[in-house]
């Protein structure tokens, strides 16, 4: 079996890449990644050197070089997590998430129809399904709730979705997709809300909630991802979507304060901001179709898995801080200050 893993050199790709390596250790596993602001090739760096592990720099809009890998290692199977992620920059510039986000897609689909493989798995967001109200807290996100966007990113990655169904129907090509929700763990971009205010907290800086840090987002750890799509390629059926969400809805001030208590940092680094463009209340997921389908269940609880992710942050201090270093702090000013 030889997997295709796009985008793996970012933070879910790369938990990915190590939860089937450890899995699989049958599997041959190439991860394909443009290392963008978001790729950082040292993430990868304790497999680089295992044989069944090869890491191939591409964009996956160049067609040509998607199509040579494929020529070149016949790939069974492709997931999908190349990606612009965060909701924030495609704020700013739109355009590259259209890009990568809806062309890269349908170039890695037309190389799978060349080709040939047993499955495409696109890797997709609960945003597809636009936001809940806060004071509704009985509504959820099942795989029939219709499409409603809000920003850019969402936007651009409902786009995919779309197209990987018509792909499924047109073509006939074994797509499946995943909805998950807000992942945190380990090699998660420090641009995010979570890395962001672990960093500043031990940086004793500012810690920036949007708005009054009201919205809720529905948190899963990361490994737990992982294992619903590693189930989703083993059992799922082919031209189905399966949402992924463990019941953890949380409000952003709530974590907020979590990550100082835990870091013995005060409150007062809390900084109320003006709040997102179109920012989504509430994401929350009904997972009862993975779960009665497939079997799964999330195994890390929140209290436990955000005490590992910082102590991941406390143990692995150089990873991000060269990343906060570099041209990461160009756009921190942009972002951040006066807002
Ligand atoms: P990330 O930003 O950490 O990583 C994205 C990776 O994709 C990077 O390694 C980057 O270099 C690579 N990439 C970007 N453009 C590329 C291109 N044109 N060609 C090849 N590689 C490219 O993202 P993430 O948070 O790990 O998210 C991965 C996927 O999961 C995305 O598709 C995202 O929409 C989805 N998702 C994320 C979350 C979350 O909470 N982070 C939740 C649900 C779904
Ligand atoms: O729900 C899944 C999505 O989760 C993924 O599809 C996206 O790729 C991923 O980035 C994430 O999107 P969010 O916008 O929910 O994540 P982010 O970490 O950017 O923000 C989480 C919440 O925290 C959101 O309500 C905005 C708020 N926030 C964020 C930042 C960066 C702040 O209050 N302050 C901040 O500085």
């Amino acid at each position: 079996m030889t997997i295709i893993v796009t985008g793996g050199a970012g933070f879910i790709g790369s938990n990915f890449i190590f939860y089937t390596l450890k899995n699989h250790p049958e599997y041959r596993v190439i991860c394909l990644d443009k290392l963008t602001y978001a790729g950082n090739l040292s993430t990868l760096k304790d497999v680089m050197d295992k044989p069944n592990f090869k890491f191939v720099k591409a964009d996956i809009c160049d067609r040509e070089a998607v199509y040579d890998l494929f020529e070149s290692e016949k790939p069974d199977v492709v997931v999908n997590f190349a990606a612009e992620s965060h909701v924030d920059r495609s704020i700013e510039s739109p355009d590259v998430f259209l890009r990568t986000n809806i062309i890269g897609t349908s170039v890695l689909m037309d190389a799978c129809r060349k080709y040939g493989i047993v499955r495409f798995h696109q890797v997709s967001t609960d945003e597809v399904y636009g936001d809940l109200p806060i004071d509704r807290p009985d509504l959820f996100f099942t795989e029939e709730t219709p499409l409603h966007t809000s920003s850019p990113y969402s936007s651009s990655k409902a786009s995919a979705d779309l197209l990987a169904l018509a792909y499924h129907r047109t073509y006939g090509l074994p797509v499946t997709i995943s909805r998950c929700s807000n992942n945190y763990g380990p090699y998660h971009f420090p641009e995010k809300l979570i890395p962001l205010m672990i960093a500043n907290a031990l940086n004793d800086k500012p810690l920036p909630v949007y708005g009054k840090g009201e919205n809720i987002r529905d948190w899963l750890y990361v490994e737990d991802h992982c294992k619903a799509i590693d189930l989703i390629l083993q059992k799922g059926r082919v031209g189905e979507v399966y949402n992924i969400g463990g019941h953890n809805e949380m409000r952003n001030i709530d974590i907020v304060k979590i990550i100082l208590k835990e870091l013995g940092k005060p409150e007062s680094l809390i900084t109320f901001v003006t709040d997102r463009k179109g920012h989504d209340l509430r994401y929350a997921i009904d997972p009862t179709k993975i779960h009665s389908e497939l079997g799964w269940l999330p195994e890390t609880k929140f209290a436990d898995g955000i005490k590992k992710t910082i102590k991941w942050y406390l143990e692995n201090r150089s990873w991000w801080e060269e990343i906060i270093s570099g041209e990461y702090m160009d756009y921190y000013d942009k972002m951040y200050s006066n807002r």
